[in-house]
Protein backbone atom coordinates (compact mmCIF):
# COMPACT_ATOMS: atom_id res chain seq x y z
CA UNK A 1 0.00 0.00 0.00
CA UNK A 2 1.66 3.57 -0.56
CA UNK A 3 2.08 6.10 1.73
CA UNK A 4 -1.02 9.34 1.45
CA UNK A 5 0.66 12.46 2.32
CA UNK A 6 -1.97 13.99 4.58
CA UNK A 7 -2.95 17.28 6.17
CA UNK A 8 -5.44 17.21 9.09
CA UNK A 9 -7.76 20.37 10.22
CA UNK A 10 -8.70 19.66 13.00
CA UNK A 11 -11.08 21.58 16.39
CA UNK A 12 -9.22 18.74 18.43
CA UNK A 13 -11.95 18.35 20.32
CA UNK A 14 -12.34 14.59 21.74
CA UNK A 15 -13.02 12.27 18.70
CA UNK A 16 -10.74 14.74 16.79
CA UNK A 17 -8.26 13.48 18.90
CA UNK A 18 -9.08 9.86 17.91
CA UNK A 19 -8.21 10.83 14.16
CA UNK A 20 -4.72 12.92 15.21
CA UNK A 21 -4.00 9.39 17.00
CA UNK A 22 -4.77 7.66 14.18
CA UNK A 23 -3.19 9.48 11.48
CA UNK A 24 0.45 10.00 13.64
CA UNK A 25 0.39 6.22 14.09
CA UNK A 26 -0.52 4.83 10.80
CA UNK A 27 2.61 3.09 8.89
CA UNK A 28 0.69 4.24 5.31
CA UNK A 29 0.07 7.95 6.04
CA UNK A 30 2.64 10.32 5.96
CA UNK A 31 1.15 13.14 8.07
CA UNK A 32 2.55 16.57 6.44
CA UNK A 33 0.99 18.81 9.28
CA UNK A 34 -2.36 20.07 11.16
CA UNK A 35 -3.86 23.09 10.85
CA UNK A 36 -6.27 24.38 13.52
CA UNK A 37 -9.62 26.07 13.86
CA UNK A 38 -12.17 27.49 16.31
CA UNK A 39 -14.46 24.99 16.36
CA UNK A 40 -15.43 22.86 19.52
CA UNK A 41 -13.60 25.23 21.57
CA UNK A 42 -11.28 28.31 20.87
CA UNK A 43 -8.56 27.84 18.46
CA UNK A 44 -5.98 28.39 21.09
CA UNK A 45 -7.34 25.44 23.70
CA UNK A 46 -7.34 23.13 20.13
CA UNK A 47 -3.64 23.98 19.30
CA UNK A 48 -2.77 23.17 23.23
CA UNK A 49 -5.76 19.73 22.87
CA UNK A 50 -3.86 19.16 19.71
CA UNK A 51 -0.41 19.12 21.05
CA UNK A 52 -1.20 17.10 23.71
CA UNK A 53 -2.56 14.35 21.18
CA UNK A 54 0.31 14.60 19.51
CA UNK A 55 2.40 13.85 22.62
CA UNK A 56 0.51 10.83 23.36
CA UNK A 57 1.10 9.54 20.11
CA UNK A 58 4.87 9.64 20.64
CA UNK A 59 4.64 11.52 16.97
CA UNK A 60 7.46 13.12 15.88
CA UNK A 61 7.83 17.20 15.47
CA UNK A 62 5.40 17.30 13.11
CA UNK A 63 4.21 21.35 12.37
CA UNK A 64 0.86 22.74 14.29
CA UNK A 65 -0.31 25.95 13.37
CA UNK A 66 -2.74 27.98 14.21
CA UNK A 67 -6.01 29.13 12.15
CA UNK A 68 -9.28 30.92 12.35
CA UNK A 69 -10.42 32.73 15.49
CA UNK A 70 -14.09 32.52 14.55
CA UNK A 71 -16.32 31.61 11.20
CA UNK A 72 -16.21 33.82 8.39
CA UNK A 73 -19.45 35.52 9.34
CA UNK A 74 -21.21 34.62 12.41
CA UNK A 75 -19.89 34.42 15.90
CA UNK A 76 -18.49 31.37 17.62
CA UNK A 77 -20.82 29.07 19.05
CA UNK A 78 -19.10 26.30 21.23
CA UNK A 79 -19.90 22.59 21.76
CA UNK A 80 -17.91 22.14 25.14
CA UNK A 81 -21.89 20.78 26.31
CA UNK A 82 -20.03 17.66 23.87
CA UNK A 83 -15.65 17.88 24.46
CA UNK A 84 -15.59 19.27 27.87
CA UNK A 85 -14.70 22.80 29.48
CA UNK A 86 -11.24 22.15 27.76
CA UNK A 87 -12.60 20.86 24.73
CA UNK A 88 -10.95 17.05 24.96
CA UNK A 89 -12.72 15.78 28.14
CA UNK A 90 -10.98 17.88 31.30
CA UNK A 91 -8.45 14.88 31.99
CA UNK A 92 -6.05 17.88 33.18
CA UNK A 93 -3.74 16.40 30.97
CA UNK A 94 -0.01 18.08 30.85
CA UNK A 95 0.54 21.21 28.73
CA UNK A 96 2.90 19.56 25.63
CA UNK A 97 6.37 21.41 25.53
CA UNK A 98 5.85 21.52 21.62
CA UNK A 99 6.28 24.78 20.13
CA UNK A 100 3.74 25.77 17.84
CA UNK A 101 4.28 26.82 14.30
CA UNK A 102 4.73 30.39 13.46
CA UNK A 103 3.20 30.72 10.39
CA UNK A 104 -0.70 31.21 10.04
CA UNK A 105 -2.78 27.64 9.14
CA UNK A 106 -2.95 29.22 5.58
CA UNK A 107 0.50 29.61 5.17
CA UNK A 108 1.16 26.40 6.58
CA UNK A 109 -1.20 24.84 4.14
CA UNK A 110 0.35 26.75 1.08
CA UNK A 111 3.85 25.49 2.01
CA UNK A 112 3.11 22.30 2.78
CA UNK A 113 1.10 21.76 -0.50
CA UNK A 114 3.80 23.24 -2.23
CA UNK A 115 6.62 21.48 -1.11
CA UNK A 116 4.96 18.09 -1.53
CA UNK A 117 6.29 15.63 -3.96
CA UNK A 118 3.42 13.43 -3.64
CA UNK A 119 -0.08 14.60 -3.97
CA UNK A 120 -1.62 15.92 -0.98
CA UNK A 121 -5.01 14.78 0.64
CA UNK A 122 -6.62 17.43 3.32
CA UNK A 123 -8.79 15.86 5.83
CA UNK A 124 -10.86 18.96 7.43
CA UNK A 125 -13.06 16.93 10.53
CA UNK A 126 -13.62 20.82 11.80
CA UNK A 127 -16.02 24.10 10.73
CA UNK A 128 -14.23 24.78 6.97
CA UNK A 129 -13.12 28.27 7.59
CA UNK A 130 -9.74 27.57 7.42
CA UNK A 131 -9.97 25.75 3.96
CA UNK A 132 -11.79 28.43 2.50
CA UNK A 133 -9.47 31.25 3.64
CA UNK A 134 -6.94 28.84 1.70
CA UNK A 135 -8.90 28.48 -1.29
CA UNK A 136 -9.10 32.52 -1.00
CA UNK A 137 -6.02 33.65 -0.45
CA UNK A 138 -4.14 31.09 -2.53
CA UNK A 139 -5.78 29.76 -5.38
CA UNK A 140 -3.13 28.35 -7.45
CA UNK A 141 -1.58 26.33 -4.24
CA UNK A 142 -4.92 24.90 -3.95
CA UNK A 143 -4.94 23.93 -7.52
CA UNK A 144 -2.67 20.87 -6.31
CA UNK A 145 -4.53 19.31 -3.61
CA UNK A 146 -5.74 16.08 -4.46
CA UNK A 147 -8.42 15.97 -2.67
CA UNK A 148 -10.53 16.82 0.15
CA UNK A 149 -12.02 13.60 2.52
CA UNK A 150 -14.05 16.36 5.07
CA UNK A 151 -16.24 14.90 8.20
CA UNK A 152 -18.93 16.98 8.06
CA UNK A 153 -22.96 17.47 6.69
CA UNK A 154 -25.15 14.74 6.42
CA UNK A 155 -27.46 13.35 3.69
CA UNK A 156 -30.06 12.80 6.62
CA UNK A 157 -30.55 14.88 9.85
CA UNK A 158 -28.63 16.73 11.26
CA UNK A 159 -26.70 17.31 15.02
CA UNK A 160 -26.32 20.81 15.66
CA UNK A 161 -29.74 21.66 14.47
CA UNK A 162 -32.21 19.41 12.87
CA UNK A 163 -31.13 20.07 9.88
CA UNK A 164 -27.74 20.89 10.12
CA UNK A 165 -24.24 19.08 11.16
CA UNK A 166 -22.01 20.80 13.49
CA UNK A 167 -18.93 21.38 11.32
CA UNK A 168 -21.09 22.70 8.72
CA UNK A 169 -23.62 24.69 10.66
CA UNK A 170 -20.91 26.24 12.49
CA UNK A 171 -19.14 28.32 9.40
CA UNK A 172 -21.90 27.59 6.22
CA UNK A 173 -20.52 30.06 4.39
CA UNK A 174 -17.24 28.87 4.61
CA UNK A 175 -18.69 24.96 3.69
CA UNK A 176 -20.32 27.16 0.59
CA UNK A 177 -16.57 27.75 -0.60
CA UNK A 178 -15.47 25.05 0.31
CA UNK A 179 -17.82 22.75 -1.67
CA UNK A 180 -17.32 24.92 -4.95
CA UNK A 181 -13.94 24.96 -5.03
CA UNK A 182 -13.83 22.54 -7.97
CA UNK A 183 -11.30 20.57 -5.94
CA UNK A 184 -12.78 17.07 -5.70
CA UNK A 185 -14.87 16.12 -2.46
CA UNK A 186 -15.91 13.31 -0.11
CA UNK A 187 -18.41 13.78 2.69
CA UNK A 188 -18.02 11.77 5.91
CA UNK A 189 -21.09 13.10 7.56
CA UNK A 190 -23.66 11.88 9.56
CA UNK A 191 -24.75 9.13 7.51
CA UNK A 192 -22.21 6.83 9.01
CA UNK A 193 -19.84 9.07 11.78
CA UNK A 194 -21.70 7.20 14.65
CA UNK A 195 -22.00 4.05 13.26
CA UNK A 196 -18.00 2.82 14.28
CA UNK A 197 -17.88 3.18 18.35
CA UNK A 198 -15.79 1.59 20.74
CA UNK A 199 -17.56 0.14 23.95
CA UNK A 200 -16.94 0.94 27.94
CA UNK A 201 -15.13 -2.81 28.37
CA UNK A 202 -12.59 -1.96 25.18
CA UNK A 203 -12.09 1.51 26.34
CA UNK A 204 -10.71 -0.24 29.96
CA UNK A 205 -9.09 -2.82 27.66
CA UNK A 206 -7.02 0.45 26.00
CA UNK A 207 -6.53 2.00 29.07
CA UNK A 208 -4.55 -0.90 30.59
CA UNK A 209 -2.38 -1.56 27.70
CA UNK A 210 1.28 -1.23 27.72
CA UNK A 211 1.20 1.39 24.84
CA UNK A 212 0.68 5.02 25.68
CA UNK A 213 -0.92 6.25 22.92
CA UNK A 214 -3.64 3.43 23.52
CA UNK A 215 -3.82 4.32 27.63
CA UNK A 216 -4.38 7.83 26.13
CA UNK A 217 -7.23 7.05 24.44
CA UNK A 218 -8.74 4.65 27.01
CA UNK A 219 -8.85 7.42 29.04
CA UNK A 220 -10.64 10.31 26.59
CA UNK A 221 -12.87 7.61 26.30
CA UNK A 222 -14.12 6.14 29.65
CA UNK A 223 -13.98 9.77 30.64
CA UNK A 224 -16.72 10.47 27.75
CA UNK A 225 -18.89 7.57 28.45
CA UNK A 226 -18.59 8.67 31.94
CA UNK A 227 -19.41 12.15 31.49
CA UNK A 228 -22.13 11.25 28.73
CA UNK A 229 -23.85 8.62 30.42
CA UNK A 230 -23.59 6.30 27.38
CA UNK A 231 -22.68 2.64 26.78
CA UNK A 232 -20.92 3.04 23.60
CA UNK A 233 -18.83 6.20 22.02
CA UNK A 234 -18.64 6.99 18.68
CA UNK A 235 -14.95 7.07 16.84
CA UNK A 236 -16.42 10.24 15.16
CA UNK A 237 -13.81 12.28 13.19
CA UNK A 238 -11.78 9.21 12.98
CA UNK A 239 -13.70 7.83 10.15
CA UNK A 240 -13.17 10.22 7.60
CA UNK A 241 -9.20 9.74 7.79
CA UNK A 242 -9.90 5.81 7.44
CA UNK A 243 -12.06 6.45 4.29
CA UNK A 244 -8.85 8.25 3.10
CA UNK A 245 -6.64 5.58 3.71
CA UNK A 246 -9.47 2.19 2.77
CA UNK A 247 -11.96 3.22 0.38
CA UNK A 248 -12.62 -0.10 -0.41
CA UNK A 249 -14.71 -0.39 3.09
CA UNK A 250 -16.57 2.65 2.55
CA UNK A 251 -19.30 3.09 -0.12
CA UNK A 252 -20.17 6.50 -1.83
CA UNK A 253 -23.13 8.12 -3.66
CA UNK A 254 -22.60 10.73 -5.96
CA UNK A 255 -25.29 13.49 -4.99
CA UNK A 256 -26.16 17.17 -6.13
CA UNK A 257 -25.39 19.54 -2.83
CA UNK A 258 -26.10 22.72 -1.83
CA UNK A 259 -25.01 23.98 1.70
CA UNK A 260 -28.04 26.13 2.95
CA UNK A 261 -26.19 29.75 3.73
CA UNK A 262 -29.76 31.36 4.84
CA UNK A 263 -30.88 32.18 7.87
CA UNK A 264 -33.62 30.12 8.80
CA UNK A 265 -33.99 26.72 9.92
CA UNK A 266 -32.35 25.35 7.36
CA UNK A 267 -28.99 27.09 7.86
CA UNK A 268 -25.76 24.72 7.70
CA UNK A 269 -27.67 22.03 6.10
CA UNK A 270 -25.87 19.84 2.57
CA UNK A 271 -28.88 19.59 0.72
CA UNK A 272 -28.19 16.18 -1.14
CA UNK A 273 -30.28 15.70 -4.13
CA UNK A 274 -31.01 11.99 -3.55
CA UNK A 275 -34.11 11.72 -5.85
CA UNK A 276 -34.16 9.33 -8.52
CA UNK A 277 -33.11 9.46 -12.35
CA UNK A 278 -36.85 9.99 -13.36
CA UNK A 279 -37.87 12.17 -10.26
CA UNK A 280 -35.18 14.84 -11.24
CA UNK A 281 -36.08 14.76 -14.75
CA UNK A 282 -39.93 14.68 -14.10
CA UNK A 283 -39.80 17.09 -11.44
CA UNK A 284 -39.08 21.08 -12.52
CA UNK A 285 -37.20 22.15 -9.91
CA UNK A 286 -33.54 21.32 -9.27
CA UNK A 287 -31.09 22.68 -7.21
CA UNK A 288 -29.44 25.80 -7.73
CA UNK A 289 -25.94 25.47 -8.47
CA UNK A 290 -24.96 22.70 -7.43
CA UNK A 291 -21.97 21.52 -6.58
CA UNK A 292 -21.45 17.44 -7.15
CA UNK A 293 -19.87 15.51 -3.87
CA UNK A 294 -18.96 11.90 -3.50
CA UNK A 295 -21.00 11.09 0.27
CA UNK A 296 -19.98 8.25 2.25
CA UNK A 297 -23.52 6.44 2.98
CA UNK A 298 -21.77 2.98 4.30
CA UNK A 299 -19.20 1.01 5.47
CA UNK A 300 -18.22 -1.88 6.89
CA UNK A 301 -18.24 -0.88 10.77
CA UNK A 302 -16.34 -3.91 12.08
CA UNK A 303 -13.26 -3.54 9.78
CA UNK A 304 -13.07 0.37 10.89
CA UNK A 305 -13.34 -0.44 14.20
CA UNK A 306 -10.60 -2.77 14.20
CA UNK A 307 -8.46 -0.88 12.06
CA UNK A 308 -8.13 2.07 14.27
CA UNK A 309 -7.80 -0.22 17.65
CA UNK A 310 -4.97 -2.44 15.90
CA UNK A 311 -3.49 0.75 14.83
CA UNK A 312 -3.88 2.45 18.10
CA UNK A 313 -2.83 -0.75 19.95
CA UNK A 314 -0.22 -2.16 18.39
CA UNK A 315 -1.04 -5.88 20.91
CA UNK A 316 -4.64 -5.37 19.96
CA UNK A 317 -6.68 -8.78 19.70
C1 LIG B 1 -18.39 17.11 14.37
O1 LIG B 1 -18.52 18.16 15.29
C2 LIG B 1 -17.58 18.01 16.34
O2 LIG B 1 -18.21 18.06 17.59
C3 LIG B 1 -16.88 16.70 16.14
O3 LIG B 1 -15.51 16.85 16.47
C4 LIG B 1 -17.09 16.41 14.68
O4 LIG B 1 -16.06 16.96 13.88
C5 LIG B 1 -19.62 16.23 14.41
O5 LIG B 1 -20.75 16.99 14.07
CA1 LIG C 1 -14.01 17.82 14.90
Amino acid sequence: MDKTSMILDVDTGIDDAYAVLFAALHPNINLLGITCVDGNTNVDQVVANTLKVLDAAGAPDIPVARGATRPLLGPSVYAEYVHGADGMGDLSIERSSRTVDSRAAIELLRDLIEGSHEPVTLVPVAPLTNIALFLRAFPESAKKIHRILLMGGSASAGNATPAAEFNIWHDPEAAAIVFHSGVPITMYGLDVFMRPGITQQEAAKLRSSQSRPAQFAGELIEAFIARLGIATVTLGDYGAVAAAIHPELFSTELFDVVVDTSPGPGRGATICDRRDAFLRDFEPISLENPATVSVVMDLDVEAVRQLWLKTIDKGWS
